[in-house]
């Protein structure tokens, strides 16, 4: 059977409008499932990050909002550490509020290789039982070797001694820098301490091993082959957790945390 050149036409057009229609509304229905995906896989971050969760558990949606139940997401000026009521933590999205005119700007110089940086962010207050808090969970991100890991860092309530650290995305090498979700390798993290005695930030992961929290508390074993990431790890805690990052939001925090003891 032969077709004339306009019918051949009329048909591949055809089919390209119905493939279009079909791929516009799956993007469409599936785009709130993709955001409630990645909602869910935030949450579950930022437990593993407080302990409250393992990445080996087989966590269900449910159990996730049954967990997170005891977080509070918190949105802040990262300049002055203030609180930003103004911004509502489910939709603020720092990524892209980084590389927007106003409501980001030009990191300082840093050796995490952050260009760009939110003027707010979202940290997590893990409330305990009694309705204190328990840990605060704040975001990190800096370069590696291949690319920019991005994780979660938590502190105890004294805003310096480490519960946890994790990273959810990143392009380091499986078995080299990808080390950093070794289980093993996070385990050497809580206990640790952040700052040292004036304030510092202290906290470095070296080359070769560390001692215990105890006797070497701002230390953490190297990733072997890996040192290049594993100095991506130091130099991302040294920004967020000083002056340019969340130093001055931890300073507010143990001040008000302080004056409410006394
Ligand atoms: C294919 C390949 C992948 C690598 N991936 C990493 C990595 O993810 N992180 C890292 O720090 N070093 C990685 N390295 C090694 C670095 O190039 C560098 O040699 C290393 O960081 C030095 O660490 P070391 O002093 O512990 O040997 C990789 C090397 C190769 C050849």
């Amino acid at each position: 059977m032969r077709h004339s050149t306009g019918y051949i036409f009329l048909f591949a057009g055809a089919i390209c409008i119905i493939c279009a229609i079909v791929v516009c509304s799956s993007e469409v229905s599936l785009s709130e499932l993709h955001k409630n995906n990645a909602r869910l896989d935030k949450q579950k971050n930022i437990l593993y990050a407080a302990g409250l969760a393992r990445s080996s558990e087989n966590l269900s949606s449910e159990d996730v909002q049954l967990r997170f139940g005891r977080v509070k997401a918190i949105a802040i000026h990262v300049e002055d550490g203030e609180l930003a009521p103004e911004i509502d933590p489910d939709f603020y999205d720092a990524r892209k509020a980084a590389v927007d005119p106003k409501a980001g700007r030009s990191a300082p110089p840093n050796a995490s290789a952050i260009k760009r940086m939110a003027r707010h962010a979202i940290i997590y207050h893990i409330l305990e039982d009694s309705g204190e808090v328990g840990m605060i969970v704040l975001p990190i991100e800096g370069y590696g070797l291949w690319g920019t890991l991005y994780g979660f860092l938590a502190l105890d309530a004294d805003a310096k001694t480490v519960r946890g650290l994790t990273y959810y995305q990143h392009k380091e090498t499986p078995g080299l820098g990808g080390e950093v979700d070794n289980p093993d390798w996070k385990a050497l993290w809580p206990d640790r301490v952040a700052f040292d005695e004036s304030g510092e930030v202290a906290i470095e992961v070296i080359k070769g091993q560390a001692g215990l929290p105890v006797g070497d508390p701002h230390r953490i074993d190297g990733l072997s082959g890996a040192t290049i990431t594993s100095r991506g790890v130091t130099n991302m805690l040294h920004f967020w957790l000083g002056e340019d990052g969340f130093g001055p939001y931890l300073k507010n925090f143990t001040q008000v945390n302080n004056d409410s003891i006394k």
